[in-house]
């Protein structure tokens, strides 16, 4: 367990924390790169070949935001704003999976041999760990109530764990920015605070665009005979997920105090944050105007995660037919016809 907490709490670079930023426009300057990278390498990334894998890497490293979550100043928040943000049923979830996150991407770093993706992914593991702590901060900033954790226990099956993890963050980063948005547009949540976990949205884009380049990778390098064994286990894993996400999960305080927490907040807390009337069509446009938004700065020649936006494109397709079209423009979200 060391071993792997070494991994998620120490930067490859040996960094055990991170200097201050010297300045505004240096913190400024970190919140572009972090949005903006292309290879320099020429001609096409084809997933298996040296260029694909080492770009991913570099892309990785070189989109590092190196903001440290000791310093954030969390805003003061109004009475009713306060208790908007604490009494979301996501808190305990959030710190959860990013706690789980951490370890399994730890586990995963340390069984694989190849050098940029094991440098990667420990980076990713190490991000994690940042984002438990940027929430740990927020939680007692606001003074929210929490369950306890329940222990962190170190995969079985690695990879197993990575392949959860990995697709559970496609699936919840695609709906979480459109939520983000919505949060945004309507006022919910302060300014102050959406400028705060901007970078953390930014990251997760990052970690999927990750995810994404090491499947193909990992699909184009691996053995034949492996191959429909790897896929049965994807399969196996969005059966896993299915299953994981219908109904809510419930957990009961030290108080005996019962904590509902929403698996699926992610889809379903778009209307409870605007008055706007805001439907499931509204949303999913949403959803993939901002996902592209966020992957807009990142190498074309790297791959996109694939299956919520065309899980939401299908689904909007089917909205469209039963009459039910997004808003060109519900009161200041901007959505693509
Ligand atoms: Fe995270
Ligand atoms: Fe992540």
């Amino acid at each position: 367990m060391n071993a792997l907490s070494d991994i998620y709490s120490r930067l490859p670079d040996n960094l055990d924390d991170l200097p201050p930023p010297p300045n505004e426009a240096a913190v400024q300057e970190a919140d572009y790169r972090a949005r903006h990278w292309s290879s320099t390498v020429p001609g096409p990334l084809k997933p298996g070949s040296q260029e694909h894998k080492q770009a991913v890497a570099q892309m990785f490293r070189d989109t590092f935001n190196p903001y440290k979550p000791s310093v954030i100043n969390w805003p003061k928040l109004d009475p009713e704003t306060l208790k908007r943000v604490t009494s979301l049923p996501i808190w305990d979830i959030a710190v959860q999976t990013e706690g789980k996150a951490r370890l399994r991407m730890a586990a995963y770093a340390s069984m694989i041999d190849d050098p940029d993706m094991k440098d990667a992914i420990s980076r990713n593991a190490w991000e994690e760990n940042r984002h438990k702590e940027v929430l740990s901060k927020l939680v007692e900033a606001y003074g929210i109530e929490m369950a306890p954790e329940p222990p962190y226990i170190e995969p079985g099956d690695p990879e197993w764990a990575y392949l959860v993890t990995g697709f559970s963050e496609c699936v919840d980063s695609f709906f979480a920015f459109g939520l983000f948005k919505v949060a945004q547009t309507s006022g919910f949540f302060p300014a102050e605070l959406i400028e705060t976990f901007e970078p953390v949205m930014q990251e997760e884009c990052r970690h999927i665009l990750l995810f994404a380049n090491w499947l193909a990778w990992y699909r184009a390098t691996g053995p034949a005979w492996r191959r429909p064994w790897f896929e049965l286990k994807v399969l196996a894993v969005w059966f896993f997920l299915v299953y994981e996400r219908i109904g809510l999960a419930r957990s009961v305080d030290s108080d005996g105090k019962e904590h509902t927490q929403d698996n699926n907040f992610t889809v379903t807390g778009a209307q409870e944050m605007t008055s706007q009337d805001l439907t499931l069509a509204d949303f999913m446009a949403l959803c993939l105007k901002e996902n592209d938004r966020r992957f807009s700065g990142y190498d074309r020649r790297l791959l996109r995660p694939k299956l919520a936006p065309n899980l939401a494109k299908a689904g909007l397709w089917a909205l469209r037919l039963a009459g039910r079209k997004p808003k060109a423009e519900p009161n200041g979200f901007a959505v693509p016809a």
